[in-house]
């Protein structure tokens, strides 16, 4: 890694407060992120924490007119369009609801999908460059991250059958072409091999319960093992 990508991670840290997490879980269409997340809350909500779940974009009244936007517009949207907009979300979201609701001990924030988004769709799959994503969230809110990020990576192949299982209307990215969905691909691993400490790669081609059995190791070895 260079030392100027080096510098841009180096730049990221995640919210400090004692005895809260905050969670995201990432993955392409068909990963299983949103059964998964579902089984998580309950097991957490078990052991006793307030489980806040949110998505992205979204998680705001403004957020949600930002996903609007994006993800029913019917002409494409210039791809710094696009990041900005994502941005913008975000840095809503972090200061109104993630930062305050951390600050209430025993609280865990699980948010479907955050920075590693950004820097898969639009930093690789929409060929923004993932130095341009980085540097868009060298400024405060945006530089900071979850404390462990689940993704759940399946394979083209895996994706496209689960959508046809699925068979529901797709949206502004979900329409678009294999060798979109490819550079997805390429764009997460790429994202794990900068953020190795924060983001554990899971096999999402495994049953909902393996993969539900390996996410409750992790997630008991962040919060009651360290
Ligand atoms: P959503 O319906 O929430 O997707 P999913 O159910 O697959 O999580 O729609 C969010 C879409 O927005 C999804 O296709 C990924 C995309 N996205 C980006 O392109 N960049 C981002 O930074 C984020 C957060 C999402």
């Amino acid at each position: 890694m260079d030392t100027i990508e080096n510098t841009l991670i180096n730049q990221f840290r995640s919210p400090a407060f004692p005895g809260s997490f905050f969670i995201s879980f990432e993955g392409i269409e068909g990963a299983g992120k949103s059964s998964q997340i579902v089984k998580i809350k309950e097991y957490l909500e078990e052991k006793n924490f307030n489980v806040i779940v949110l998505r992205e974009p979204g998680g705001t009244s403004f957020g949600e007119k930002l996903r609007q936007a994006i993800l029913n517009s019917e002409k494409d949207i210039h791809p710094v369009a696009e990041a900005h907009l994502f941005c913008s979300a975000r840095a809503q979201l972090l200061t109104s609801v993630v930062l305050k609701e951390l600050a209430e001990p025993n609280t865990v924030i699980i948010c479907d999908r955050f920075i590693d988004s950004t820097l898969a769709y639009q930093g690789v799959a929409r060929d923004l460059g993932v130095d341009n994503i980085l540097k868009m969230h060298s400024i405060f809110p945006l530089n900071l991250v979850p404390h462990v990020t689940f993704y759940l990576r399946i394979d083209l192949e895996t994706s496209l059958e689960r959508q046809r299982m699925r068979n529901l209307p797709k949206d502004y990215f979900e329409s678009r072409d294999n060798s979109f969905h490819t550079k997805l691909i390429e764009g997460y691993d790429l994202a794990s091999d900068l953020f190795k400490d924060r983001i554990k790669t899971i096999d999402g081609s495994k049953t909902t319960d393996e993969v539900y059995l390996k996410l409750k190791s992790e997630i008991d070895q962040l919060l009651f093992e360290k």
